[in-house]
């Protein structure tokens, strides 16, 4: 069911420095901070020749992410992104297989339609599934 990766998404806790360390120390192709108030989270998305990467912030105060970062003062991998044909039929899926399903499907930082999986359910890794 699921297709490519298509990213890793690491929470920071600054997100200029984050995205200046994989431009200038690790030579990478990064993109512009954009902010996805419904997400609550700023993204930088650093484009690799297979994957990407989404380095993310709080934005707003009830941010997803918070918790995460209090947990995780540095920073660290929050979860994997993989895309799937059908958002529905997937989520459906896994619902029936007794998975549970984070909300309702919403639009994601590339306007595709997105939903994420309780990392309990999978393996302690929380997962999203985005719409190709
Ligand atoms: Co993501």
């Amino acid at each position: 069911m699921i297709g490519r990766l298509n990213h890793v998404a690491i929470a920071v806790p600054d997100l200029a420095a984050a995205a200046a360390q994989y431009r200038d120390s690790l030579g990478a192709a990064v993109g512009p901070a954009t902010d996805l108030p419904d997400h609550g989270v700023t993204v930088v998305f650093v484009t690799l020749p297979n994957t990407k990467i989404e380095l993310m912030t709080p934005f707003g105060d009830a941010s997803p992410i918070r918790g995460f970062l209090d947990r995780n003062p540095g920073g660290g991998v929050h979860h994997l992104c993989y895309e799937v044909a059908d958002i529905l039929a997937a989520r459906d899926r896994l619902i029936g297989l007794g998975a549970r399903v984070l909300g309702a499907p919403k639009i994601g930082a590339h306007g595709k339609r997105v939903v994420f999986l309780h990392p309990k359910d999978f393996t302690g890794t929380l997962i999203e599934l985005e719409e190709t």
